[in-house]
């Protein structure tokens, strides 16, 4: 299967923002929930794509109050990923905003998400294995970037489970930066957020004005930014320059004898890996 990366979806990356790691119970679910309900809460429209089995984003807000236009993202095969594309570039249009929680394996979810986003959120909470589960999502994420022609999707590292009394620590800094992407504030370690879970509520809801609830304001904060300075209109003229100039180059190929055999598109290298 070929995908259209002509679609307006691809050619803007919408307002997707995926949040996945390789590492399950890094707090992806916390972000995704925490996140589309300090955008709700701020007068933004946004949908929140649950792409995990467990559904724990739908569940969790399934109990509240807050206008986000929640769905499930059932995608065990690839035949359902074109019929995916389309609903996601139908919610773009509809909600602007569009978060997805995605499953800890790699999968259709994780490879369209990363075909799609224009920013990925990555939790890391620093165990020895998270930080193989992030190293081994990053590579996949970039060859995403080269897939898409350097053209995003751009990535924020968000530490998590942070502990309360010390802050960031420079070795634990070193590790974060040492994965080469951007890292933002993060979230530090609160009962609440298990809390929140347990009571189907937002964060903010449940202990307004907590350092909690601002932990997480401050993370949509810096998320409404980093999608402020991922908008690339140029970058995009430059790579649908660059497609013109490759099809062009394939036609004056076409008329020559084969050399070497075509290079699979990314997202199935990503599930022959
Ligand atoms: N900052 C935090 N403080 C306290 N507990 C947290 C925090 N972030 C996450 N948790 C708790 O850690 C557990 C896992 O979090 P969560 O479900 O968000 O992770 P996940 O990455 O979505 O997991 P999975 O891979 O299973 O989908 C939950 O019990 C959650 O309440
Ligand atoms: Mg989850």
């Amino acid at each position: 299967m070929q995908l259209d990366t002509s679609r307006p979806i691809y050619a803007s990356f919408g307002g997707i923002i995926a949040i996945g790691n390789l590492k399950g119970g890094v707090g992806k679910s916390t972000l995704a929930v925490g996140l589309a309900g300090a955008m709700a809460r701020t007068g933004k429209s946004v949908a929140l794509v649950d792409g995990d089995p467990q559904a724990t984003s739908r569940r969790w807000l399934v109990k509240s109050n807050l206008p986000i236009h929640v769905e499930t993202l059932d995608l065990d095969s690839l035949s359902s990923l074109e019929s995916w594309l389309g609903r996601a570039e139908r919610l773009v249009r509809a909600h602007g905003t569009v978060v997805v929680d995605l499953p800890a394996t790699i999968g259709p979810a994780m490879a369209s998400a990363f075909l799609l986003a224009r920013l990925i959120l990555v939790p890391v909470s620093l165990s020895a294995v998270d930080i193989d589960g992030t190293n081994r999502v990053l590579r996949y994420i970039r060859t995403a970037r080269s897939e898409r022609g350097g053209i995003g999707p751009e990535v924020m590292i968000v530490p998590n489970k942070l502990p309360r009394s010390v802050g960031i620590e420079r070795p634990v800094l070193d590790v974060l930066h040492g994965f080469g992407e951007p890292v933002v504030g993060g979230l530090s370690l609160y009962p609440e957020h298990g809390r929140a879970f347990a009571a189907g509520c937002w964060i903010g809801d449940l202990v307004p004005g907590s350092r909690a609830h601002n932990e997480v304001m401050d993370l949509e904060a810096a998320v409404a930014d980093a999608m402020r300075r991922t908008v690339q209109a140029p970058r995009i003229e430059a790579a649908k320059q660059e497609r013109r100039d490759r099809e062009r180059a394939a036609v004056v190929d076409a008329a020559k004898p084969p050399v070497r055999t075509p290079r699979l598109p990314w997202w199935q290298r990503i599930f022959a890996s």
